[in-house]
């Protein structure tokens, strides 16, 4: 039979073979060794066959060499937790020095800030901001604005009708007649809105947008007309941009006037641009005196009052801004070429 010391010495050296490579595994040792049926326990209940002379020594031994398994526990058990831990670092380390990836924040559409901006000018000239139906009736979009059924200037915009007969505003001008029926005079209000036309190549695009201003008081002179449209067209730019009146025609305005601004993609110089197509100049604003018929056509008595109205496109205003040479990649799913700089 063997001594006690040797089946110590076998046990322990089981033990120093066995691995333990995961806490699991670790839990399994601390279980065959020290565990209510484990090796040591196994010693331990040998005890009382000892002779009494030599169970103390013999009992010393045995705790002893418990205490030893169970510093060998602990420190295997530090052992795997360091490991674990290096893993962890090494999986989830982040270098510091990598350059940045970039942020793709969203941003709002160039003609929407275009609108913001001039809606806030506006704003601050004393303007308050009304609103029209894009799905309008003649009546509005033409009758009450000088143009009848039979007028020629209703083919300077091919219009999208309705079987109905309703049609797709061309303009924002019908919200001048609906505005003036609805609050009277004296009246500021600038309209934002979509407008429809039979129209495209890179000036012009079949939905488009435009902000209508109208102003309506007692004695309103052109001049005051000119200085607001200067102001805008300065505070918007935030710089001298060229531009020039140009005497016009609408029926629902007498005198009118165009407004045209310095081409910004050839400054004038190509000949063969495709923006302003050779003049250098690239039309932004229609505008004049608002036509007594117009007044009368609102519900306001023309004797008494009389007032201003301009029709701006704002997607041009957002070319001119952005230095965009095609009107129509403003409605382009493709944004890369709004992106195109950003991220640099
Ligand atoms: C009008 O629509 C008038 N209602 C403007 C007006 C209002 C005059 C109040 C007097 C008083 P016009 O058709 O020129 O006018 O259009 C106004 C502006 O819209 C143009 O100067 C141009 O900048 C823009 N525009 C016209 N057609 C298009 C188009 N197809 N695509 C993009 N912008 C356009
Ligand atoms: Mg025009």
């Amino acid at each position: 039979m063997k001594s006690l010391l040797e089946q110590v010495e076998e046990v322990r050296r089981s033990f120093e073979e066995s691995a333990a490579n995961s806490t699991e595994q670790l839990q399994e040792l601390r279980v065959r060794y020290l565990g209510k049926k484990g090796a040591l326990t196994t010693l331990l209940k040998t005890l009382g066959t000892l002779p009494p002379s030599e169970r103390p020594t013999a009992g010393e031994r045995l705790n002893e060499f418990r205490d030893e398994l169970e510093r060998r526990l602990e420190q295997k058990r530090l052992e795997l937790r360091n490991a674990e831990n290096a893993r962890q670092e090494a999986a989830e380390r982040i270098d510091v020095s990598l350059p940045p990836r970039g942020r793709r924040a969203g941003a709002f559409h160039p003609v929407t800030q275009t609108l913001h901006e001039i809606v806030g000018i506006l704003k601050g000239m004393g303007y308050s901001v009304a609103l029209g139906p894009e799905k309008e009736e003649e009546f509005y979009n033409f009758e009450a604005l000088n143009m009848p059924s039979w007028h020629p200037a209703r083919d300077m915009q091919d219009t999208f009708y309705f079987p109905d007969g309703s049609l797709l505003r061309t303009h924002t001008s019908p919200v001048q007649v609906r505005s003036m029926l609805e609050h009277g005079a004296p009246l500021r209000i600038v309209c934002p809105g979509k407008v429809y036309r039979r129209d495209s190549d890179p000036t012009h695009s079949p939905m488009f947008n435009q902000i209508e201003g109208l102003l309506v008081d007692k004695d309103v002179s052109f001049s005051v007309l000119k200085g607001s449209m200067e102001e805008l067209m300065r505070a918007f730019f935030g710089r001298r941009l060229k531009s020039r009146f140009r005497a016009s025609y609408f029926p629902f305005t007498e005198p009118s006037m165009e407004l045209d601004v310095e081409c910004v993609e050839c400054g004038g110089k190509n000949p063969s641009c495709r923006v302003c197509k050779g003049t250098g100049w690239l039309e932004v604003c229609g505008m004049g005196m608002v036509h007594p018929f117009v007044i009368r056509s609102g519900g306001i008595d023309p004797d008494r009052y009389n007032g201003f109205a301009f029709g701006m496109g704002l997607d041009r205003m957002a070319m001119l801004k952005y230095g965009i040479n095609d009107l129509r990649l403003l409605f382009d799913g493709n944004v890369s070429y709004f992106l195109a700089g950003r991220d640099a």
